[in-house]
């Protein structure tokens, strides 16, 4: 990736430039509680975005994707927004970056990745956070790193159409080898929780699978959060987001909100308990419960927040069939990736049957990843 990005650098815009790079995430667990003010608890992974930039003296961006084999160049002005959505995300970086007084001078820039695209595993906050991070440092900004992660977020918000929370940027960001990270997406504070479980292994099994309209999927489900909280709050004043509210306050709403909106409540509810537990797991090294949490989530996320898919609940069955301590869809859903738990030595026979099984009913095989928990942000060299 580094010397393809190089030699492509060197092509378009001659000698110089400096190297950065960024992660994309996993998630433990905590799903669709970042923008309900909850909990989740993310790491950054070995699959990232590197980008090689050099300022150019212009007022212009000019970036090339060497996975998209384009070459883009913009300005730096709301009305010179590109066409190609890849392109977007950086824009969007320039100009929020511009919106809270940071200095962006033109660039060249060229940029690859390795994380794979549509399978929950953030490769677009790998790309926002990538530049976010390089920018700051070649315009001297000193933006501080929550700030360079809410850049990202509001890039996916203003020009790219999700209404996402913070939790792939602050990972994307913040990540740190060999350790997850709980976050309080209400109040920003955050630990690191060293993650080594003796004997299991963490992998993904991507079951390829991508739903076109997975954004406004997701934007709808956050307007559910949004009323249930908002019926609740007529009660209980202190609830700012739904994640402060207590299981009984929702019950008292449900004549006034919607069954679906009810579910969908239902299931951020619990899920803000279920990270607790995880965490308090984890101090105990009890990767039984942790792993019984997942199946929870997995459940709340099928049955009630209705973001799996037939392809995901099939290889969560069959997961628990194999005897797989922890699996789940992971991330915002309508496809991608389940994660697993799995004992080291239940591994091989899990994944040979999860990709013959798979193959059998799906007529493809699934993707497997053995994701490392990596560094997030940073500058190479
Ligand atoms: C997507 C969003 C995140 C988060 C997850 C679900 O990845 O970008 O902010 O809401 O879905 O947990």
């Amino acid at each position: 990736m580094k010397n393809k990005i190089q030699a492509k650098f060197k092509e378009l815009f001659g000698e110089g430039g400096q190297l950065f790079m960024s992660s994309g995430r996993i998630n433990l667990i905590g799903e669709h509680t970042d923008y309900n003010g909850g909990y989740v608890f993310p790491g950054a992974i070995n699959y990232g975005i590197m980008a090689q930039i050099k300022l150019n003296g212009t007022d212009k961006v000019k970036v090339f994707s060497i996975d998209f084999n384009e070459y883009v160049e913009f300005g730096l002005k709301e009305e010179d927004k590109p066409k190609q959505s890849w392109a977007c995300y950086v824009f969007g970086v320039c100009r929020e970056t511009l919106k809270r007084g940071g200095k962006v001078a033109g660039f060249d820039a060229v940029f690859a990745g390795d994380v794979p695209l549509g399978a929950g595993l953030s490769s677009s906050a790998a790309l926002e956070s990538v530049f976010a991070y390089a920018l700051n440092e070649l315009n001297g900004n000193g933006i501080e790193k929550f700030e360079l992660a809410k850049i990202g977020q509001s890039t996916e918000h203003n020009y790219c159409g999700v209404k996402c929370g913070i939790m792939d940027q602050f990972a994307s960001v913040f990540g740190k080898e060999g350790a997850l990270m709980r976050l309080n997406c209400k109040t920003g504070e955050y630990k690191y929780f060293p993650f080594h479980p003796k004997g299991y292994k963490l992998v993904l099994i991507d079951s390829c699978v991508k739903h076109e309209l997975a954004s406004s999927a997701y934007n709808k489900r956050r307007e559910s959060c949004e009323r249930a909280a908002k019926a609740i709050r007529e009660n209980h004043p202190d609830v700012d987001f739904l994640s402060d509210a207590k299981r009984v306050w929702l019950d008292e709403v449900r004549d006034k909100i919607t069954e679906e909106d009810f579910i969908r409540a239902e299931y951020v509810i619990g899920e803000v308990q279920r990270v607790l537990d995880v965490c308090d797991a984890l101090e105990r090294d009890d990767y039984e419960t942790v792993g019984e949490m997942m199946y929870q989530t997995h459940f709340g996320l099928s049955r009630l927040y209705e973001v799996s898919c037939e392809e995901l609940d099939f290889l969560n069955k069959l997961a628990r069939k194999h005897d797989v301590t922890g699996s789940r869809v992971m991330g915002g859903g309508f496809g991608g990736c389940t994660i697993n738990l799995v004992k080291e030595e239940l591994y091989d026979s899990f994944i040979k049957a999860a990709k013959e099984q798979f193959a059998a009913k799906f007529g493809h095989e699934p993707k497997v990843y053995d994701v490392v928990i990596s560094d997030g942000a940073r500058k190479l060299q």
